[in-house]
């Protein structure tokens, strides 16, 4: 359904009616419940991952992965819950100068009120969980937004919640219009924190959201530095899954290869060989390369591609499209007045930069406007460390590619790539307040 305002405020008043109950629930409870929704999503695979991929072309066997994967998230995050919400804090006043010990304050972590979730089409499932599950364990309710292209499954998923026995009201999904009922949901007053994950939305949304915390995850242009040191196989495998994988449609793809000119022939060798191997074509056969999720976005992907190729990149297999299918495919010997060399595709296309010196590489990553993950290959843990420390991007992974889980590792990215940082922890402890009693003795 398309929902109108007068229904989003509908949604609102009930969040913030069934909030004030659930606040009181004990914390035991609520984590059993959430043990429960996860049982009962973990059950559901099936069903919600044939949304999947039907909805946005996800392989078959991702999309399975996706669900149980946010199963295991909602079951960590109720264990994380009551370990990091059960504990909170004693001060006593005579450390500060000038005071005697008089003072007694006791602090505890409380929650914000309702939650406003937005996650991408590319995890409609998984990012709503990692949004939900710290929201609800810290006493929250929540209002999921959810992507168009994704809306049934994350539709199946919130049933899911309901069935485990969640109060009516605490959790509800939107589905709609961006135009509609998009500024309506992020600057309604009823909203006291906002979790969002997708584009350049973000940043708009930053600008207008009222005082209200914001976690934001934009995408990247996460950089793969290749030193000649680096076990070639392990790199190759690696810029295919990282670039690859979804057919390059996650935040965390690696999205520009800087390799050393040294090694590079031989890894564009190794990375073209696997490529041939991939399978292209409808996600239900699970192939590797699956169409990308809308007409428009397989426009963009193909603009990048004209203007790399107007510009004399060198293209590793023929440019071949048929609708929203775009075949795999290598651009090397990629220069920085290219766009695919600073635009972030989200589509099965990868720049590879060759360069002269670890410093070139180092200023490209850090050049971006974005600085969401990035990884460095060399079997050098020195240099590794080194080019990390240097590298402005949340993450820096050594020896693999760019990944946002285990989902309980931070997650966050620098400049344009987000706000704040998520992860199970990082997520709970932004979705509350810290609450403070001081006791004053005579
Ligand atoms: O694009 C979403 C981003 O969070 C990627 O997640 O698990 O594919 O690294 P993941």
């Amino acid at each position: 359904p398309a929902c109108t305002q007068e229904e989003v405020n509908k949604v609102m008043d009930a969040a913030k009616v069934a909030q004030k109950a659930w606040a009181r629930t004990p914390l035991w409870k609520r984590a059993e419940l959430l043990h429960k929704a996860a049982a009962i999503l973990k059950e559901h695979k099936t069903p919600i991952a044939e949304c999947l991929v039907k909805e946005i072309a996800k392989p078959a066997k991702d999309a399975v992965s996706e669900v149980v994967r946010s199963g295991d998230l909602v079951s960590y995050t109720a264990e994380e819950g009551v370990r990091i919400l059960g504990e909170g804090k004693l001060l006593v006043s005579d450390s500060f100068p000038g005071n005697e010990r008089n003072k007694y304050c006791l602090s505890s972590k409380v929650p914000l009120g309702v939650v406003l979730a937005i996650p991408p089409f590319n995890y409609p499932v998984n990012l709503a969980v990692s949004k939900i599950g710290p929201a609800l364990i810290a006493g929250n309710s929540l209002v999921l937004k959810p992507p168009t292209q994704g809306a049934v499954a994350a539709l199946h998923m919130v049933h899911c919640f309901h069935l485990a026995g969640f109060p009516k009201g605490l959790i509800s999904c939107v589905t709609g219009k961006g135009s509609e009922i998009g500024d309506f949901l992020t600057m309604h007053p009823g909203v006291n924190c906002i979790s969002f994950t997708g584009g350049d939305t973000g940043i708009a949304i930053s600008k207008k959201a009222g005082m209200v915390p914001l976690q934001m995850e934009l995408g990247g242009k996460d950089a793969c530095i290749v030193l000649e040191d680096a076990d070639l196989d392990l790199v190759a495998a690696n810029i295919v899954k990282g670039g690859f994988s979804y057919s390059g449609q996650r935040c965390t793809a690696v999205k520009v290869v800087l390799i050393m000119e040294a090694v590079a022939d031989t890894v564009v060798e190794k990375v073209n060989a696997k490529l041939a191997k991939l399978k292209v074509g409808p996600p239900e056969d699970d192939s590797d390369i699956t169409p990308v999720v809308t007409e428009s976005s397989a426009n963009f992907i193909e603009g990048l591609v004209m203007d790399a190729k107007e510009k004399g990149a060198t293209f590793c297999q023929e440019y071949r499209r048929e609708g929203n299918l775009i075949w795999p495919l290598l651009l090397d010997h990629v220069r920085p007045d290219m766009r695919i060399a600073w635009e972030e595709p989200f589509g099965p296309v990868l720049p590879v930069i060759r360069i002269n010196s670890v410093e070139e590489g180092i200023h490209h990553c850090n050049a971006s406007n974005f600085g969401l993950q990035g990884c460095v290959f060399t079997r050098d843990i020195n240099k590794a460390i080194m080019i990390s420390d240097a590298m402005e991007s949340g993450t820096v992974q050594i020896n693999s590619a760019p990944a946002r889980g285990p989902d309980h590792f931070p997650f966050q990215g620098l400049k344009d790539s987000g706000i704040g940082s998520q992860g199970i922890t990082n997520s709970i402890n932004m979705m509350t307040k810290v609450k403070s009693t001081v006791i004053n003795l005579p």
